[in-house]
């Protein structure tokens, strides 16, 4: 596995995309397996080295929304959502155009294209320098949790990956809002940094997923983001060996009950307890812990994204991995 690193990497980079070789490329919300989304032969390569299953869709990446523009059907909303929160975390599920340099193997068969502009300064130039669209699924193994750091990919690929641009720690740190809007409809098909309340700024009106058996993104299906150690949300009585993810005041607890602590935000903010979450849960992963148990968050804003990947990762359900 090679690391690259440095903005003098970026040429090596670009030859290698060019190339239809997979690159792991920082975003500002996790890192992504990045490849041509033009190269039936990269899409393939990506599937393999995730195991990801084939009715799954890969988001395509850009640089601009004119970029975007040239491959999904752009209607006046999305054009308003991607000028408000571009670049920044949000993906936005759109027809897909007949002559679209989306390669159909991204789409699942799907007539529709998920599209987003990445906040990550070197991402960015890879993507302005190369003109075309990156598919880039998180770069985590399918069923795993996604990585927010070079090394949290390093550990979970080893040999099967060759090549990783390390750009730091990723700011965000949960994948990014997925709305399709369709027929002057949003939906959210996945909860973000981007809230249902900073959209409801901008429309009327936005739907969300009900029940389960409705959603149409199947990262919406329940047991997604799975950590390798049980994670329960709720304190009460520790099991033995377990660790603490604590949110705010830990000043009540008796924090002697476990064998490891950390704090997603000592100041109870959502933002830096987003940020932490994956950080965190990849580190008590690797110590060997029997399960973390997690102290309740506000389902306000991203408190919202939060407890869907919590929810997501706590679930025992005997759903299918994907
Ligand atoms: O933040 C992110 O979005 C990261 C970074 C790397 O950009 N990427 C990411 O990709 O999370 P992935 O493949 O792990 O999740 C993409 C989600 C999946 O739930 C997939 O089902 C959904 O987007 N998706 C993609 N295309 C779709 C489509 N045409 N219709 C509905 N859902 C779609
Ligand atoms: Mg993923």
């Amino acid at each position: 596995m090679r690391v690259l690193k440095t903005s003098k990497d970026i040429d090596e980079a670009l030859k290698l995309l060019r190339d239809e070789q997979i690159i792991a490329l920082p975003t500002e919300t996790v890192y992504g397996l990045a490849g041509r989304a033009d190269s039936q032969r990269a899409i393939e390569k990506i599937y393999q080295i995730k195991n990801r299953p084939a009715i799954n869709p890969l988001i395509s990446h850009y640089a601009s929304i004119d970029e975007i523009a040239k491959d999904v059907e752009l209607n006046d909303l999305a054009r308003k959502l991607l000028e408000e929160f571009s670049p920044g975390p949000l993906t936005l599920v759109l027809a897909r155009k007949k002559d679209s340099r989306i390669s159909e193997l991204a789409c699942a068969g799907l007539k529709t294209a998920a599209v987003r502009i990445p906040n990550h300064e070197l991402t960015l130039e890879i993507l302005q320098e190369l003109k075309l669209p990156l598919v880039a699924p998180s770069a985590n193994p399918s069923g795993r949790l996604s990585p927010v750091s070079a090394e949290n990919v390093a550990k979970m690929f080893e040999a099967k990956l060759d090549y990783i641009f390390d750009g730091g720690h990723c700011t965000v740190g949960l994948e990014s809002t997925v709305v399709e809007v369709l027929d002057e409809q949003v939906s959210i098909l996945r909860y973000g940094a981007i809230t249902v309340e900073n959209i409801l700024e901008l429309v009327n009106e936005v739907k969300i997923p009900e029940r389960e058996e409705t959603i149409k993104s199947p990262g919406m299906l329940l047991k997604h983001y799975s950590p390798t150690c049980p994670i329960r949300l709720s304190i009460e009585d520790p099991k033995e060996d377990e660790a603490l993810l604590a949110f705010g005041d830990t000043s009540n607890i008796d924090l002697s009950q476990f064998t490891q602590v950390r704090n997603l935000s000592k100041r109870a903010n959502l933002e830096e307890a987003a940020s932490n979450l994956f950080k965190m849960i990849h580190e008590l992963e690797e110590m060997n812990i029997k399960g973390i148990a997690v102290m309740e968050i506000p389902s306000l804003g991203i408190g919202k994204a939060i407890n869907d990947r919590l929810k997501r990762a706590a679930s025992t359900e005997n759903t299918n991995k994907i």
